[in-house]
């Protein structure tokens, strides 16, 4: 099986062709992804309309020298996989577009695939030794998404904890912003805080005793009052990297907190939903304090550490392509038939989309 996955739902343009035999299991045999991030540098963000105008530009290039460096050609391909959803509409819409058109014209089935879904399956590109076990809870940490999901197998996604308010990688993004670090924020804060004394400020954890909620806007004031006041006591050449430590800290134990509460509650209450593997998956996930605290979580817990592989945590192809192969495989190649394919060139982008509902397909 040959699967071609695009990916356009933020401001990364990604391709990935992936193998499947039973005896090699998944190979990825080309991927590469095409960041915007200087495209959007000089507006401390990404702006829809721009990085919807540079997938039109880079997909194309993208897309066919994957293909060239796979080897293939469109049609040696079994599936054309593609974000459909959650992301921005205008992305979205581009890669859609393009995999319709390219399925169209080969004849190729499509595939719509919930960019969320692809990050939960992220680990088990890892090499076998180190892939996740069924059943998994992962803890789904991007710029758009916080989220605490357990799985007992592909296409069963159960929420078990998510934000009310700011996703953790959003939180990273606002807080370096506002302590004058350079755009993209997340690994640039965390970098700063290496340097920086995580206990010199407190921040209290938002909705802390609530069990299925993460909340971190309340945070990114908080950091505001406190530079205020440090700022009013004198100059202070510290205060950048401990406040960029303390605030890094504050959102890892957020994360940490509400997750050993699930596991602790399994152990207590439901064993019925301890897992075997605990994932970290999404770019804050590539977060160096964050894979040595859940590395250290699980081991108390005696369950299997399994993080993505740093390179897919954020986003890529790679990761569209095995949720894509997932599904066909767990539903004995239901999406490849006829019935299934009458419908695809009516699928619509979903600008919101919950993982929890990632092989329901809407239709226009
Ligand atoms: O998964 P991703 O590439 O895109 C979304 O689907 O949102 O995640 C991007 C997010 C950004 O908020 C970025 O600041 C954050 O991941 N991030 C990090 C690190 N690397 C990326 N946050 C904290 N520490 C990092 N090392
Ligand atoms: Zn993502």
């Amino acid at each position: 099986m040959k699967i071609l996955a695009i990916e356009s739902s933020c401001d990364e343009s990604a391709a990935a062709v992936l193998a499947y035999t039973e005896d090699t299991g998944a190979v990825i045999l080309a991927e590469n992804v095409s960041s915007q991030i200087e495209k959007h540098r000089p507006f401390g963000g990404v702006v829809p309309e721009l990085a919807a105008r540079e997938h039109i530009t880079n997909l194309p290039h993208v897309v066919g020298e994957t293909l060239q460096q796979s080897g293939l050609v469109v049609e040696d391909l079994d599936l054309i996989a593609v974000t459909a959803g959650p992301g921005l509409k205008g992305c979205l819409l581009v890669g859609l577009n393009f995999a319709k058109g390219l399925s169209f014209r080969s004849g190729v089935p499509l595939l719509p695939v919930n960019h969320l879904e692809g990050h939960l399956l992220a680990g088990f590109l890892a090499p076998e030794a180190e892939r996740p076990h069924y059943p998994v809870l992962s803890l789904l940490v991007s710029g758009g998404h916080s989220e605490l999901v357990y799985s007992s197998r592909p296409g069963d996604y159960q929420p078990v904890c998510r934000t009310r308010d700011d996703a953790a990688g959003e939180a990273f993004d606002k807080i370096a912003t506002l302590l004058g670090l350079p755009y993209p924020g997340g690994p640039e804060l965390s970098r700063a805080a290496a340097d920086g004394d995580g206990s010199r400020f407190h921040f209290v954890i938002g909705m802390k005793d609530v069990a299925d909620a993460f909340s971190f806007s309340g945070l990114k004031t908080s950091v505001m009052q406190a530079c205020a006041t440090a700022q009013r006591q004198g100059d202070d050449e510290r205060l950048v990297v401990d406040m960029a430590a303390s605030a890094e800290r504050a959102i890892i134990d957020a994360l940490l907190l509400k997750t050993e509460g699930f596991l602790l509650r399994q152990l207590e209450t439901n064993t019925s939903m301890m897992p075997a593997s605990l994932q970290i998956t999404g770019g804050v996930a590539a977060n160096r304090l964050l894979r040595e605290e859940f590395s250290t979580l699980a081991r108390e817990f005696s369950v299997r550490f399994s993080p993505a592989p740093l390179k897919w945590c954020t986003d890529n192809a790679a990761m569209i392509a095995y949720a894509a192969l997932a599904r066909v495989l767990e539903t004995g190649g239901e999406v490849l038939s006829e019935k299934f394919q009458e419908l695809t060139p009516r699928v619509d982008v979903r600008s919101r989309w919950r993982v929890e509902n990632a092989w329901e397909m809407e239709v226009i």
